[in-house]
């Protein structure tokens, strides 16, 4: 048993806060009977509806996947493309945290907490993303600079990355490889970083979101996150 704004905020739909605000305004039924006391505790055999749709009580489930090219990041494409959930064998509504184009590779969490995602995305945490760029032409230390001390990638959409390395230059084939890091999570963002300083992304992959790497994971391979790995991450809201 477990308190109902818990369960609520378990759920994904509000903060334990907004489900405790939700459930003194009378918004939360259980088993069909309005309940208005933050005491009541449920099992998941209670049916909790919030504004009268039902939530979800499924177990948790989470994924770490190294995606392959070619593969969407949503939960349905109305191209019936295949998706990032597709390669993951449960029956549980998962949803990716956050996206990644469809020729980049490497890492996305997937899950169906959605407390946990938000952690994951919500841009207070600043948590670190990591990607591995291959770029057509020879990248300098000025527009190395522009990258790290802010550009606007859009109309008044500045963005700076944390950390910028040059891994290595190849002027037989003309491209780069950069290392960066950022904290934000823009649409298109690394592509639009390297587009505003002059350069293509030819090939990009996500290394690290966070503590998380792809260690031993090939492409298109998954593995559950640990209870360590998942307690981590609720500790680093505090
Ligand atoms: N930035 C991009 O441009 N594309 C991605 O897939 C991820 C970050």
């Amino acid at each position: 048993m477990e308190r109902l704004q818990k369960v609520i905020s378990n759920s994904g739909i509000a903060s334990r806060r907004k489900a405790e605000e939700l459930i003194l305004a009378g918004k939360v039924k259980v088993n069909g009977q309005i309940i208005r006391t933050l005491c009541t505790k449920v099992s998941n055999k209670d049916c909790i509806e919030v504004e009268n749709t039902i939530i979800s009580q499924e177990p948790k489930e989470y994924y770490l996947l190294n995606k392959p090219r070619g593969i969407v990041t949503t939960t349905k494409d109305e191209k019936n493309r295949k998706t990032v959930v597709d390669l993951i064998n449960t029956t549980t509504r998962i949803y990716p945290v956050g996206r990644l184009d469809y020729d980049t590779t490497g890492l996305i969490i997937l899950t169906n907490d959605g407390n946990f995602a938000n952690i994951l995305m919500h841009p207070k945490y600043e948590i670190e993303k990591v990607y591995i760029a291959k770029l057509k032409g020879i990248i300098k230390g000025e527009q190395i600079n522009k990258l790290k001390s802010g550009i606007e990638i859009e109309e008044g959409v500045v963005v700076n990355a944390k950390r910028v390395k040059l891994k290595k230059t190849d002027a037989k084939t003309n491209t780069s490889i950069v290392q960066i890091t950022i904290t934000e999570g823009k649409n298109h963002q690394i592509k639009k970083m390297f587009k505003a300083v002059g350069f293509e992304v030819i090939k990009l992959k996500r290394e690290k979101i966070a503590f998380f790497d792809l260690k031993d994971l090939q492409s298109g391979e998954f593995r559950k996150l640990t209870p360590k790995e998942i307690s981590k991450v609720y500790n680093l809201e505090k």
